[in-house]
C-alpha cells in the first residue's frame, strides 16, 4: 500500500532553516544516507511557506522523490486576487500539491465548503494533487457526529468529480482537537470509525488517506496501522529534519510489520 509521509511548516522557517532542513532530509535519502532505501511505496512531501516554494524546488531538483506542495492556492488562474497566489504560480515554482481546507485556514480565513471546491477543481486542472484536509470540532466529536461531519465536508468539496478525478485526490482526517500546541494525540480507538466512514464513501476512489494531528515518534506507527490509514500529515514533530526523518524510517518500518503478520 501506497504510504504518503509530509509535512507543512505552516507559517515557519526563514529561507536558511528551509535550506537547512531540505539538505539534511536530502542527504538521508541519497546513496549512503540513513533512508537511501525508502522503499518505493512511501510517498515523501513537504509543503513549506510560499517564501520558500521555489528555494525548497530549487534543492530538491526536477522528479524529486520528494514531492512539493502548498499550503493554500486560489481557485481562479490569475487576476486582482491581493495576497493570494494561484494554482499556476505555485506549479510554476514546483509544487506538486495543493494543501485545500485545513481547518486552521476555515476558522481564521473564512475557507469554506465551496472554496475548498472551487480549490480541488482548480488543482486538478493543472494536473496538481488536492491534499484535502477535513476534520470535526471537539463539540461535534462529543455529540458523536464525527464521521458524519468529515464525510459531509468531503462531500462538499468533492462534489461533482469523475472516477478518474477522484483517484488524484489525497483526503487527511485532522480533527482539530488534536491539531498544535493545544491538541491531545488521538487514541487509536478514535479513528477507527472515521477512517471506515471515509473508505466507505469512497471505497478504493482516493488516492489515499492520511491522518494528522499530533502525531509524534511514539504514534505514528500505531497510527499506520489504524485500517484505511494510508499516511501521515505532520506539524510539528516534522518540523525538525530528524524527527521527519525518523518518522520516514517509522513507516518504511510499519510497512514491514504488516508485511510480518502476514506472511
Ligand atoms: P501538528 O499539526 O502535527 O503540529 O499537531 C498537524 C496539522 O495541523 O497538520
Amino acid at each position: 500500500m501506497d504510504l504518503w509521509i509530509g509535512t507543512s511548516w505552516k507559517m515557519n522557517k526563514t529561507l536558511d532553516q528551509a535550506r537547512d532542513w531540505t539538505r539534511d532530509v536530502l542527504a538521508a535519502l541519497a546513496p549512503g544516507g540513513t533512508l537511501a532505501d525508502l522503499p518505493e511505496h512511501i510517498h515523501p512531501f513537504v509543503i513549506p511557506s510560499f517564501t520558500a516554494t521555489a528555494l525548497v524546488h530549487g534543492l530538491l531538483g526536477e522528479d524529486s522523490r520528494m514531492a512539493l506542495g502548498v499550503q493554500n492556492a486560489h481557485w481562479e488562474d490569475a487576476g486582482a486576487w491581493t495576497g493570494e497566489v494561484s494554482v499556476p504560480q505555485a506549479k510554476d515554482a514546483g509544487a506538486r500539491i495543493v494543501e485545500i481546507g485545513h481547518s486552521e485556514r476555515r476558522e481564521h480565513f473564512g475557507e469554506t465548503v465551496e472554496t475548498t471546491a472551487l480549490k480541488v477543481r482548480a488543482a486538478l486542472r493543472h494536473g496538481l494533487t488536492p491534499l484535502l484536509c477535513v476534520g470535526e470540532p471537539d463539540a461535534v466529536k462529543a455529540a458523536g457526529e464525527s464521521a458524519a461531519y468529515i464525510v459531509e465536508q468531503a462531500e462538499g468539496a468533492l462534489a461533482g468529480l469523475d472516477e478518474a478525478e477522484l483517484s488524484r485526490v489525497l483526503i487527511a482526517y485532522e480533527p482539530i482537537w488534536a491539531i498544535g500546541e493545544s491538541g491531545r494525540p488521538a487514541r487509536m480507538e478514535e479513528l477507527v470509525e472515521p477512517f471506515a466512514a471515509l473508505a466507505t464513501r469512497y471505497p478504493n476512489q482516493l488516492r489515499g488517506l492520511l491522518y494528522g494531528g499530533s502525531v509524534n515518534l511514539d504514534n505514528a506507527r500505531d497510527i499506520l496501522s489504524v485500517p484505511h490509514v494510508s499516511g501521515l500529515f505532520v506539524g510539528r514533530t516534522a518540523w525538525n529534519s530528524a524527527g521527519y526523518i525518523e518518522l520516514l524510517r517509522l513507516a518504511a518500518g510499519a510497512q514491514e510489520d504488516s508485511a510480518a503478520s502476514i506472511d
